[in-house]
């Protein structure tokens, strides 16, 4: 038996929603293979796209294979894994999270669904902590899951889903320079003062309600960030340039994605989209950076 499947990129954070919010890209992602051998054992056997370890133990998708197979038992057949990398690592659209959850899935479907998608999240969540450094799931998550999702906790993961309105696209331009998330997480603060923590919380109820209710102009005035973007955006060329771009074209939003370096924008509409895309490009055009840029449906 074998089984290819797409393993979703994803936007992570969403502006206001550091850690607990991410979003589903359905037309960036990876590719990847599973086989049922009759050899037993685990083993990664081929991987284009990307330079990445086979052991087992240091490959973000075997490490989350491996906590499927931890939970389920061993099968009484061998699995071969091809990894077909598409998103480039480091690049802020959920890498890692693409490969944890890919992973976990594939071996899921290989022995017949024994656990739930959310049951999944855990195992995807290990795979993703050996690259990131930490457990966090707002990639996994709406990889995993599809459309947006909010980690409403972490102890235990209280996932939500929310359905995403019709016709939002994102844009995102990725700079070809890498940031790793740890170097980005390195910058950030413990502590927040509580008059940004109220402006957050504010806007994360507001992205959540513009979701829900398809309330476009609701989840553009709610894509702001007065937490994470002002310690962040350093570390991304010509990153005021490029939101100002995105905003004059007439995105709903734009900022950060995930760790960055890339960034985003989310549109109404596939054509506003596509003046987005570039709005962005010229901007980033002059910059002398080689970026590339995609257009998604969410
Ligand atoms: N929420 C994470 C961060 C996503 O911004 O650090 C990146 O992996």
């Amino acid at each position: 038996t074998e089984l290819k499947l797409f393993a979703p990129a994803s936007i992570a954070n969403l502006n206001c929603g550091f850690d607990v919010i991410g979003v589903c890209l359905q037309a960036i992602g990876d590719e990847m293979i599973f086989r049922k051998v009759a050899e037993k054992g685990l083993r990664i056997t081929k991987i284009t796209g990307a330079t990445l370890p086979f052991e087992i133990d240091k490959n973000v998708a075997g490490v989350a294979a491996q906590a499927v197979l931890d939970e389920v038992g061993e099968p009484d057949f061998g699995i071969e894994i091809e990894i077909h990398k598409k998103i480039r690592a480091g690049s802020g659209i959920g890498s890692s999270s693409a490969s944890a959850s890919g992973a976990a899935f594939g071996i899921n479907a290989l022995l017949g669904y024994p656990l739930s998608k959310k049951e999944l999240l855990n195992a995807a969540m290990k795979g993703e902590a050996i690259a990131s450094g930490c457990e966090h799931a707002d990639n996994v998550a709406p990889c995993m899951l599809g459309n947006f999702t909010l980690i409403r906790g972490y102890g235990p993961l209280d996932v939500v889903e929310i359905q995403a309105p019709n016709e939002l696209f994102a844009v995102v331009l990725h700079p070809q320079i890498e940031l790793k998330t740890a170097d980005a997480r390195a910058v950030l603060e413990p502590n927040i003062s509580l008059k940004s923590a109220i402006t957050q919380w504010g806007n994360v109820g507001g992205l959540v309600a513009g979701l829900c209710t398809q309330d476009y102009a609701l989840i553009g005035r709610s894509l702001q960030d007065v937490v994470i973007e002002p310690l962040r955006k350093g570390l991304i060329p010509f990153f005021d340039e490029l939101k100002s771009a995105a905003l004059h074209s007439g995105a709903l939003g734009a900022g950060i994605s995930g760790a960055g370096p890339s960034v985003f924008a989310l549109c109404k509409g596939i054509s506003q989209a596509e003046k987005t895309a570039f709005a962005m490009s010229q901007a980033y055009l002059e910059t002398g950076i080689a970026f590339d840029i995609h257009i998604s449906a969410i």
